[in-house]
Parts: structure tokens; C-alpha cells; sequence
């Protein structure tokens, strides 16, 4: 399965080589010794990086250097607001909340609502920041208080960001942009000048805390390209270079590669919002979802299934914390003893419980959702008003 596969923060499909990515993007595996030293500061690891589902970084032993020393820092992670939040993004964003408890630091979330409404087709700037609302609830949902999370909406944070956002330009080259992420004349130069406001963040905090802060970046490896330019431009501004935390991609309901995503094809048949009820997550599972199970259910009992490729199982990775449970699924399914519908019924039980939660939190969200969002004061420097 040599086929090629592309990873940009635009277009993800094919068959991912992790390893080949790792290499061709210069970043680090993450190992036991690593992992071990985080769990020091962290108690017992979560499931995504048990399961190397977070399975590479940059960095990530300097920041736990500094953090170490006393010298704490803070989170940073985002999203494109262009339609709903789905399973896919919330993949990120549960380590980032599971990281912001475990080592007590501030997270940052960045709404790229300009970038959705400059890179999308149809899409105008009013409804990128409807989205930008809407999505934030799902942020939210996952338990932070507003003193642990600020939301900052590109354009309502043009004060504060813009001014950071030329620095980074400046030191910007268009040949070093074409070079990160394939431009070409015929992309409109918002789309150039974007990456520049998606480094901000990664640096911005440092400024009312008077003093440079490390900056640690939970994304899955498609977001990496944005990072891989503002690391070299970040240090030319008096800040540290952001640390990286890498995730694999959730695919989509028929996998064969690429991630869950709307851009892909029909959203219908691919993707689960955290919005679908109970019954849509069913019917998706059971009609969609590719399974790895063999066509009878004689041949089946026989020569058992493959987890490797089944849809359902690669979710449970991803949703289902209990490793012993897990790994009963996967030697069931092996020995052909669970077949694939009880393989699809499980998952639908698991997401089920999981969403009907997630979305009462999300609607609970609602009612708070102002005193999440940052506000340009908030980013003044230390002593100015
Ligand atoms: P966006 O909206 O495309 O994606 C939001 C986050 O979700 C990750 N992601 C996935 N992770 C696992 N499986 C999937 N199927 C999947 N699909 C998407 C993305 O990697 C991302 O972490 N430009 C960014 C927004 C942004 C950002 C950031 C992201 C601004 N600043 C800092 C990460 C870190 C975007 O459009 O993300």
C-alpha cells in the first residue's frame, strides 16, 4: 500500500505513513523515557498517549524542562471555525483539557474565523464567527472554568493581535510561505499573510505576563506546517519556541485513510458531529462505518475479523478509556467470537453515552459562553491600562 498521501493544514487523504511523516516533518517519536517523565507531573497517562494515538512532538522535553524548574507556562490549541465540531476535533482537545488539569496551566484557543472565511469557498466572515460561537460550546463542554480557558475569535481580537501578527510578518518570507504550504498565484494574499496570526497565540500570554512563558501546542500533524515556520520567527521576537504535541488523525466513518472530515466528500457518510442524536449516531455507525469483518458470518466465525481496518474498533481507541476492556474487543474480534454488528453495537453505546453527556454540557455551555471569550485588554502589557 505504497500509495502516496498528503498532510497539509488543508488537505489531509491516502494511506499515512506516521513514520514517514515524522521524518519528512523533522519531528520527534515520542518514547517510553518521555512519557514516563510526563507522567511524573501527570499521574497516570491517558489513554491517547497510552495508545500513541498522541505519537510525536517537538520539544516536549524542553518544556518539561522549564516546567520543572518552576517555570510553567501555558497551552495553546485552536480551530478553523468553518461548519460544526466534530468527533476528529475533539481528539486534540481532550488531551489539551486532560493536560490543562494534570499541570494546572492556562489554556488558549484560537477561533481562526478569518482564515475559515479567506480559505473557504462560500463561506462569508459573519457566519465563520457563528461558527467560531457555536464551536466554542463544544470547548467548553469539556469542563474548563473561565479562568482555565480564553477563547480568542480572530477578528474580535484585531487589537490585540494584529499588531503581533505584522511582527511575525515581516520576518515572513513569501518564498519561505510557498515553501511550507505550496502557494501558488492564484491564492489570494490573505491566505498568505493567515499563518502569521496562527503563530500569535503561541506567544502572545507572554506579553501581560511581562516576561517570555512556554508555550506547549496539543494539534493533530496536519497543523503542524503553521508551527514548523513561526518556530523559526518566534525566537527573533524575545519569545521561546512553542512546543508541539502530535496526533494521529480519527478517520472517517469509511476510513481507507485521510481523517474524519467535512471537506471530504458527503459529511453524511463520514463524519459525526457531537450534535448528532442518538439515533444519527446509529444509523451512521451501522451503515457507514468500514468494517474488518469477513462477508459471512460462517467465514467470520472462522477466520475472524481484522480491528486493524474496522472502523469501529479504530474509534473505540480513541473513546473507550478501559484498556482491558479494549483489548478483550480486539482478541474477540481476532478469534472471530464478536462479530462485526456487535463490534458496531458497542461503539454505538460508547459514543452514545459519551455525546449524550458531551451535549448537556455543550447546552449548559450556552449560558456562560461571554465569560470565556477573551477580550483585547486582556492582553496589555503588565503595568499598561
Ligand atoms: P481545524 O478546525 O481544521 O481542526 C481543529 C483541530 O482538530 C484537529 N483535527 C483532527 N484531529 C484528529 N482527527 C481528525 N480527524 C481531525 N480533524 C481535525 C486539527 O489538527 C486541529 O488541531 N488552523 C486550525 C485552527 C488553529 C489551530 C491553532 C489548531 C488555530 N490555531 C493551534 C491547532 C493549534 C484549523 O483550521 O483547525
Amino acid at each position: 500500500m505504497d500509495e502516496k498521501f498528503v498532510v497539509t493544514p488543508w488537505e489531509v487523504k491516502g494511506e499515512i505513513d506516521y513514520d514517514k511523516l515524522v521524518k519528512e516533518f523533522g519531528t520527534q517519536k515520542l518514547d517510553e523515557k518521555l512519557l514516563k517523565r510526563l507522567e511524573k507531573h501527570t499521574g497516570p497517562l491517558h489513554h491517547l498517549l497510552r495508545r500513541r494515538i498522541f505519537f510525536s512532538h517537538r520539544d516536549l522535553d524542553k518544556f518539561l524542562d522549564e516546567y520543572e524548574k518552576g517555570n510553567r507556562g501555558f497551552l495553546y490549541t485552536g480551530r478553523g471555525p468553518s461548519g460544526s465540531t466534530h468527533l476528529g476535533h475533539l481528539v486534540p482537545w481532550m488531551m489539551t483539557r486532560w493536560l490543562q488539569q494534570k499541570l494546572g496551566l492556562k489554556l488558549y484557543f484560537q477561533m481562526t474565523d478569518d482564515e475559515k472565511y479567506l480559505f473557504k469557498e462560500g463561506l462569508e466572515l459573519e457566519q465563520a464567527t457563528q461558527y467560531a460561537l457555536e464551536n466554542a460550546l463544544d470547548v467548553i463542554a469539556l469542563g474548563f472554568e473561565p479562568e482555565e480557558l480564553r477563547i480568542l475569535i480572530d477578528t474580535q481580537m484585531a487589537g490585540a493581535m494584529y499588531p503581533e501578527a505584522i511582527k511575525v510578518a515581516k520576518r515572513l518570507t513569501f518564498s519561505t510561505a510557498k515553501a511550507a504550504f505550496g502557494f501558488t498565484n492564484e491564492h489570494n494574499v490573505g491566505e498568505i499573510f493567515y499563518t502569521s496570526m496562527q503563530a500569535v497565540p503561541a506567544f502572545l500570554p507572554s506579553i501581560p505576563a511581562g516576561r517570555p512563558l512556554p508555550c506547549l501546542i496539543p494539534l493533530a500533524i496536519d497543523q503542524d506546517p503553521h508551527f514548523r515556520v513561526a518556530r523559526d520567527i518566534i525566537p527573533k521576537l524575545g519569545y521561546p519556541k512553542p512546543c508541539i504535541l502530535h496526533a494521529r488523525f480519527l478517520p472517517g466513518l469509511q476510513g481507507a485513510g485521510g481523517k474524519m472530515s467535512t471537506s471530504a466528500g458527503d459529511a453524511d457518510t463520514q463524519v459525526i458531529f457531537t450534535t448528532d442524536n442518538a439515533k444519527t449516531v446509529k444509523e451512521k455507525v451501522n451503515k457507514y462505518a468500514f468494517s474488518g469483518g469477513k462477508d459471512t458470518v460462517e467465514e467470520h466465525r472462522k477466520a475472524g475479523g481484522d480491528p486493524d481496518v474496522d472502523v469501529a474498533y479504530q474509534y473505540l481507541l480513541f473513546f473507550e478509556e478501559d484498556d482491558a476492556k479494549l483489548k478483550k474487543i480486539h482478541d474477540d474480534y481476532r478469534a472471530g467470537k464478536l462479530l462485526s454488528g456487535e463490534m458496531k453495537a458497542i461503539l454505538i453505546e460508547t459514543l452514545n453515552r459519551f455525546l449524550g453527556e458531551h451535549q448537556r454540557k455543550r447546552e449548559e455551555a450556552r449560558k456562560r459562553l461571554h465569560e470565556y471569550l477573551a477580550t483585547p485588554d486582556e492582553f496589555r502589557p503588565k503595568g499598561k491600562h
